[in-house]
């Protein structure tokens, strides 16, 4: 880990503009706080694809086109705490169908705590945790051939680049069957009064989880980045549709990284940037599954109209 980590930090902070992968936000740290992230009140994304999993679950099942008698596996990608889905769950069980719940995640942590909670909450529920990277879990349960639904929820494919997330979705079909469903969640373009203060909160906490990747630098690969001469700015821009976050050097300075065995030099109002989240609409949906074996079966919208669950279903082979 620490070597890819070296690796990718030494080959982000080369290139011109710098910039660092957004992958590294999340360690223990970044981990709890992007659970402060997601409890912001300027943080819609959450809310408001949580309104669609409460109020709007039944047409979430009808869309997905599940039947009480016709057993599926619902794997879940990056399942975290499973705040949303245990609204599936719930009505999914109350209603008698036949399936079993595989949450898919990277932290071994976060599963345990899913499956004790499961546990209490919803007994009848059959939950098969899988530990590990998603395509290797896949490709283990791609060998059963029964009907499956995978759920990648939260705009997580907006952290990729358009091109990232036509491969991976195209990544994802390899290991589906014609007919099985793909729910995909994405945050939708909209003004920037909106979008920016969810990257930007008052109370900095979105400051924090930017700048964890230079403590981690600082505490993993011998940095000697000092926090309080780098400042978080987020920019985003409406025709684009994308919110960018960047760490701005504010003084010329140089920073050594011990572990690397380099200088860089910043000079003021230097960026790095640090994470794109992507925002949509169908014609980049569109765009991004054109090379991909699914199509558009529908898409649910919160009350507010700020959040898309797109249900994407995979073509029968000609
Ligand atoms: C995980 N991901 C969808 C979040 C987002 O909105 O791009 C990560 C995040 N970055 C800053 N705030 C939240």
């Amino acid at each position: 880990m620490t070597e890819a980590f070296k690796k990718d930090v030494e080959a982000g902070l080369d290139a011109k503009p710098k910039t660092l992968p957004s992958k590294y936000f999340y360690d223990k740290k970044g981990d709890a706080l992007f659970v402060e992230i997601m409890n912001l009140p300027e943080y819609y994304l959450t809310p408001c694809e949580m309104d669609i999993f409460q109020n709007k679950t039944q047409e979430l099942i009808n869309e997905l086109g599940l039947k009480p008698e016709s057993y599926f596996e619902l794997i879940e990608l990056g399942a975290g705490d499973g705040t949303k889905t245990k609204e599936l769950l719930r009505s999914l069980d109350s209603q008698n169908y036949s399936f079993d719940y595989f949450p898919i995640d990277i932290s071994s942590n976060a599963l345990e705590l899913l499956e004790k909670d499961l546990s209490q909450e919803l007994p009848n529920v059959a939950v098969q945790t899988k530990q590990g990277d998603y395509f290797t879990v896949l490709a283990s349960l791609k060998v059963s051939k029964k009907p499956k639904i995978i759920l990648f929820l939260g705009s997580n494919i907006g952290n990729m680049t358009d091109d990232l997330a036509a491969e991976f979705i195209y990544n994802l079909g390899a290991n589906l069957q014609a007919g099985d469903r793909l729910l995909l969640g994405v945050d939708l373009i909209k003004s920037k009064e909106i979008v920016l203060p969810a990257y930007n909160d008052p109370n900095g906490i979105t400051a924090k989880f930017n700048h964890n990747l230079l403590n981690r630098i600082n505490n993993e690969l011998e940095g000697n980045f000092n926090l309080n001469d780098f400042e978080h700015r987020p920019e985003y821009d409406e025709k684009e549709g994308i919110a960018k976050s960047f760490i701005v050097s504010t003084s010329n300075q140089t920073v050594e990284i011990k572990s690397i065995g380099k200088s860089y030099h910043f000079i003021k109002g230097e960026k790095i940037h640090t994470e794109i989240s992507r925002k949509y609409n169908d014609e980049l949906i569109e765009k991004i599954i054109e090379n991909t074996d699914f199509i558009i079966q529908s898409k649910i919208l919160d009350n507010k109209g700020y959040f898309a669950d797109y249900i994407l279903a995979k073509k029968n082979q000609i």
